[in-house]
């Protein structure tokens, strides 16, 4: 569809500017300009004309009209039948243009179709996941953990080079906590045993008993100190809650798929900072606050900036800093985006000024992505005590039903396990991804694993289905393709848009767009499926241009799919 638009927007820019004056309205301002009507019965793409109305000195309507009769316009390939509506021109695509372009290329390209080069040669770092061991890995992680991947997969897509960094929160005070709360009832048997579970069972004891005696915690901060002055006991330590809590990260990481190429934690960046504090203060940025080093922000409506503590340990903001410095020097990033929940966007916004009040002139490369909250079945979610919904869990339970559905439907599936694996997670993942990012979000397991209806076992499904469609045809001819119903007309329709949503959803840092897009590609087809016989079609051509269709289909739900961290068995 891109290429058309183009085409079509270089024929409007001219007749335009004949009229206006050269260059008064470039191919890519209009392009820019076109639209999808809302009802697709009006035509497949508009342009609004209200923007000429000042260049052409005439009421929309009337320049509506004239460029209907314009002959470049008329003859663009593609366009099938041009109307005017009120202030706007509606183009209907032919059908021709469908059998000549869109589905020959699709059947081409293969996996290449629908990516682009927008991103040679330039690289994006992608901070995203970034839990903090030893606390829970729960349903809040979901949104950094599966945006933050789609947009890597995203940007991957699009030619740019992407390094994906888990941030661990491997350092901080919570550190001394565990320390204290292991030391004192703790048992490395025990510990050993429950993994993370154990950790975690340690730190919200320490938490319910510090409540009652905050003397707890003056020893868990100086168990932090010894920690910073390399105390080797407890960097022993330190290191095996790590080790515990990577175990069980990675599980959850490998049943979305998700690797990272770097697990640089805050710990990392320890002799970085310096450098960048030293920075500051010879720059004069910094000012004591009640002891503490802060830098002021109060010029740009923001509170200071925490760099130093009274005591002159580091903050999380200070991390932020000289991990962005390093980055830069080590990728030589064009882009590195942070992936967090909303409510992370104030320390965002105050360390990226700090960053650019320091003259690092690439301030302007750092990008915040923020998401909303998440609560499940009405359950809010809290991280200091025990009443978390772990991500482990909601997975797991979606994979026991997913596994009940397939056993009373499909009882002889081969790799039953793992195809119920890929179907329950996806399901979460795709319910999740469904919205809006900022938008908060209440989850309703039973919605999320409906096998009809919007969801991800339904679009996974509608894979499957193609693939054994695909696995009965015979082999397709690209050039005898015949479009004869307006069934195959529309499921063309959504598969020629799949570069330009990928393009929007990279622009707006916004997987949801692939969702929804997942979403129309699926119903498109079911409902082409429903409507034409396809392998038992009796013309030749009829049934290769619908198998054309299915593998077309086949190829875009294929690509697609693993941009927002889905997997595509073949059979379910
Ligand atoms: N560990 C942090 C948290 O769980 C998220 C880290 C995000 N990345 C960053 N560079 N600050 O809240």
């Amino acid at each position: 569809m891109q290429k058309f638009k183009k085409q079509l927007a270089a024929a409007v820019s001219e007749a335009v500017c004949k009229t206006a004056g050269d260059n008064v309205c470039g191919a890519d301002e209009i392009c820019a300009m076109l639209e999808y009507p809302p009802d697709p019965t009006m035509g497949d793409i508009a342009l609004p004309c209200f923007r000429f109305a000042k260049l052409l000195r005439k009421a929309p309507p009337a320049i509506a009209a004239a460029l209907a009769e314009d002959a470049t316009i008329k003859s663009v390939d593609g366009v099938g039948s041009v109307n005017v509506s009120g202030g706007y021109l509606n183009f209907r695509i032919s059908d021709g243009y469908y059998e000549k372009n869109v589905i020959p290329e699709i059947l081409e390209k293969g996996d290449g179709y629908g990516r682009s080069d927008i991103g040679k040669g330039k690289t994006v770092v992608l901070d995203y996941s970034s839990p903090n061991v030893a606390k829970p890995f729960h349903i809040g992680h979901l949104g950094t953990t599966v945006i933050g991947h789609s947009l890597k997969k995203l940007h991957e897509f699009c030619g740019y080079n992407c390094v994906g960094i888990n941030h661990l929160g491997d350092w901080g005070t919570q550190f001394g906590k565990l320390i204290v709360a292991y030391r004192k009832w703790g048992s490395e048997k025990e510990v050993e045993k429950d993994g993370i579970d154990g950790l975690v069972a340690l730190y919200v004891r320490f938490h319910e008993e510090a409540d009652k005696d905050p003397s707890l915690n003056d020893l868990a901060r100086a168990e932090f100190t010894k920690l910073e002055h390399h105390d080797p006991d407890n960097i022993k330590l330190w290191k095996w809650f790590i080790e515990l809590s990577l175990a069980e990260y990675k599980k959850t990481y490998d049943q979305l798929g998700i690797t990272f190429d770097s697990y640089n934690g805050e710990s990392f960046y320890t002799d970085k900072m310096p450098e960048q504090v030293e920075k500051l203060r010879s720059m004069g940025l910094l000012k004591l606050d009640d002891g503490a080093s802060v830098v002021d922000l109060s010029e740009y409506n923001m509170p200071v900036c925490l760099i130093l503590k009274r005591d002159g340990s580091t903050l999380y903001p200070t991390r932020d800093i000289a991990a962005a410095v390093y980055r830069k020097r080590t990728y030589n990033f064009d882009k590195c985006i942070y992936v967090t929940s909303s409510q992370q966007s104030l320390h965002f916004a105050q360390w990226f000024k700090v960053v650019e009040l320091m003259g690092y002139d690439w301030y302007d490369e750092l990008v915040h992505v923020p998401y909303g909250t998440v609560s499940i079945d009405g359950v809010k979610l809290s991280t200091r005590h025990g009443n978390v919904v772990l991500l482990r869990d909601v997975f797991e339970a979606a994979i026991e039903k997913v596994t009940k559905v397939i056993d009373e439907k499909n009882p002889g599936l081969e790799n039953k396990k793992e195809t119920a694996e890929a179907v329950g997670v996806g399901a979460i993942v795709f319910y999740y991804l469904m919205n809006n990012r900022i938008k908060d979000i209440s989850f309703r397991m039973d919605d999320a694993l409906s096998f009809d209806g919007n969801t991800g076992p339904y679009v996974q499904y509608t894979y499957a289905r193609t693939c054994s469609l695909l696995e009965k045809s015979g082999e397709i001819r690209g050039d005898r393709i015949k479009i004869t119903s307006p069934y195959e007309a529309e499921l063309a329709k959504e598969l020629s848009r799949f570069s330009e949503t990928v393009l929007r959803a990279v622009a707006e840092y916004e997987p949801s767009v692939i969702t929804r897009y997942i979403l129309a590609v699926s119903t498109a087809f079911n409902r082409f499926y429903h409507e034409c016989p396809i392998l038992s079609a009796e013309d030749e051509d009829v049934r290769n241009t619908r198998t054309a269709l299915t593998k077309a289909t086949n190829t875009v739900l294929h690509s697609a799919l693993p941009l927002i961290c889905l997997k595509t068995p073949e059979k379910i």
